[in-house]
């Protein structure tokens, strides 16, 4: 197949670029580079079924494809907050041009959506069916808000033009080829300790997430994809649940040295809680995550290492 990926030069995409090239497909990678990165896809560059397109999702594009993973949206706070309203617009204007696409060409779309969508959330850990408690004006709204919008349209151009579409929940994801600078818990942990220096905590650390592997959310992705049982939402995640002190000690048992922890305070909007429901994945992709948190940890200091060069 021909498949489409937007923000296919970013963490995930690259990765996900990596499995659907090993299995013998062509990739067109759509980015504008805002959080992506070039090295994340250089080895890809001579592959003559690798395509590389810099474009911004918020403009109309056309390809002949057959699969549309629609990835791209800065997903860290720091880099969805330095510029809100083009983070909503990129989740709701990207989402209308995949459809739009999709419809055009009878591609089967795939939305990147996000635990976000439970905001701060009342249930737990969070199925599918629960529909969230997000504050609509927040510092975090225009990604919240963003993607539960991007949802409404994957669900709309579903019933209203026929578009086959997939939907996926992320949970947390971490692995190599992180941004190090994107402020994420796990890679802002692992630089920190790779550095010397202290980890931040926000808050007291008691709060919780889950933390899945990077190879296992993409298999997840191409379960969900390829499958005729369901469209979705499915939660793909690691229902195994840390709180940042615990995950701030393994680091730092796993890194070495003698880095301290020191406390800041909690960020507005914070969810005190993170844990997928993982039911309906485990029913419909027969899917759940296979690497522990200490073994993914450990490649993906691997990584860090050689990146940072600590
Ligand atoms: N990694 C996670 O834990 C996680 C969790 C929930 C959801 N997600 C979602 O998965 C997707 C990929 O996340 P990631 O972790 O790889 O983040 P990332 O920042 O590494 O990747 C996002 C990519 O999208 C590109 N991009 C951003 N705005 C764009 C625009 N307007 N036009 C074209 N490209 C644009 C970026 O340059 C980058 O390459 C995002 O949609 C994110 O919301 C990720």
């Amino acid at each position: 197949m021909r498949i489409l990926i937007t923000g296919g030069a970013g963490f995930l995409g690259s990765h996900l670029s990596d499995r659907l090239l090993a299995q013998g497909h062509e990739v067109i990678c759509l980015d504008n580079f805002f959080t992506g990165r070039k090295q994340n896809i250089a080895h890809l560059l001579d592959n003559p079924s690798f395509e590389l397109v810099r474009h911004d999702v918020i403009d109309p594009f056309k390809f002949e494809v057959d699969q549309i993973y629609n990835l791209a949206c800065p997903a860290s706070p720091p880099h969805y907050q330095i510029n809100p309203i083009k983070t909503t617009k990129t989740s709701v204007m990207g989402a209308i041009n995949c459809l739009g696409l999709a419809k055009r060409v009878k591609a089967r779309a795939f939305q990147a959506s996000t635990s976000e969508v439970y905001g701060d959330p009342a249930v737990h850990p969070q199925p599918e069916s629960y529909w969230g408690h997000v504050n609509p004006i927040g510092r975090r709204s225009c990604y919240d808000e963003g993607k539960r919008c991007a949802e409404t349209l994957f669900f709309d151009y579903h019933r209203e033009n026929k578009v086959d579409v997939r939907v996926v929940r992320i949970f947390n994801t971490y692995g190599p080829r992180m941004n190090p600078d994107d402020g994420r818990v796990v890679s802002n942990f692992i630089v920190q300790a790779l550095r010397g220096q202290d980890l931040t905590v926000y808050g007291d650390g008691s709060q919780t997430r889950s933390f899945c592997y990077v190879d296992d959310l993409i298999e997840g992705f191409l379960r969900l994809m390829n499958q005729e049982e369901t469209v979705g939402p499915i939660n793909i995640g690691n229902p195994g649940e840390f709180t940042m002190l615990e995950l701030a000690q393994k680091v730092i048992k796993l890194v070495g040295g003698k880095p301290k922890i020191v406390h800041k305070e909690l960020p507005s909007d914070d969810p005190r809680q993170r844990c997928p429901d993982i039911t309906l994945a485990k029913k419909y992709l027969d899917w759940e995550p296979t690497v522990a948190l200490e073994e993914g940890l450990e490649r993906t200091i691997a990584y860090f290492r050689k990146e940072i060069g600590a």
